[in-house]
């Protein structure tokens, strides 16, 4: 059965600012990994898995973008990765990131805004369960290729419904033709064992 008494699951898709998605993640953060977990919720590992095929040197720094509780941190340690730095919107739940001990360094940061960081830092980044309704759209893809290094790679899932609103193919066509990106692999799958919510999951090269 779902762990989901308050609805954090549909709630979180609501928000209307980011100020709203920030709100409702502070307080589901306690119960977060209880709920994905009765969901079956899989995409962590299936990221991981696609990253660990590309990338044999498990010291490459990674960056966990919208890293929530730490869950697809969490993947990406299991694969193995050993320098993973997270960063998200929500104080409460980066705590709970923090308390997995799996990562190097956590830093609140909204994706809708510049980020703070040096150009090329990464090996490679990935992003589970974020590019979503109500919480970020395709136009801050740039700026996490910007901290990614030349070739570097950034595997994400998209939901599919955010995937027609928010004009994904086109925009990355556009980049694609600014010789910003490779479109490496599409496809579609379901986050979860236990409930049918299918995402893109797609990894990008950077050019
Ligand atoms: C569904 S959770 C996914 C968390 C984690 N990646 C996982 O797979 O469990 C989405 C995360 O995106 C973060 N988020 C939403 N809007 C954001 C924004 N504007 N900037 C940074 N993070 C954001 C939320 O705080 C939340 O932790």
């Amino acid at each position: 059965m779902t762990k989901d008494p308050e609805n954090y699951m549909e709630r979180v898709h609501q928000g209307k600012t980011v100020e709203d998605t920030r709100q409702v993640y502070g307080d589901w953060a306690k119960t977060y990994d209880e709920t994905l977990t009765s969901l079956g919720y899989r995409s962590p590992w299936l990221v991981a898995s696609i990253i660990a095929a590309r990338i044999s040197d498990k010291t490459a720094p990674i960056l966990d973008v919208g890293c929530g509780t730490g869950m697809s941190g969490q993947g990406l340690s299991n694969y193995g990765f050993e320098t993973i730095d997270g960063i998200d919107l929500s104080p409460e739940m980066l705590e709970q990131a923090r308390a997995k001990d799996i990562y190097r360094n956590l830093t609140p940061v909204d994706l809708t805004r510049p980020i703070d960081m040096e150009d090329g830092l990464y090996g490679a980044a990935v992003s589970v369960g974020t590019f979503t309704v109500g919480h970020v759209k395709p136009d801050c893809i740039p700026e996490i290729l910007r901290l990614i290094r030349p070739r570097g790679l950034f595997a994400l899932t998209v939901r599919t419904d955010a995937w027609h609103d928010h004009g994904y193919d086109a925009l990355l066509e556009k980049y694609a033709g600014q010789n910003l990106l490779t479109v490496l692999d599409n496809h579609i799958q379901s986050h979860f064992e236990n409930q049918d919510q299918q995402a893109h999951f797609l990894l990008l090269g950077k050019n």
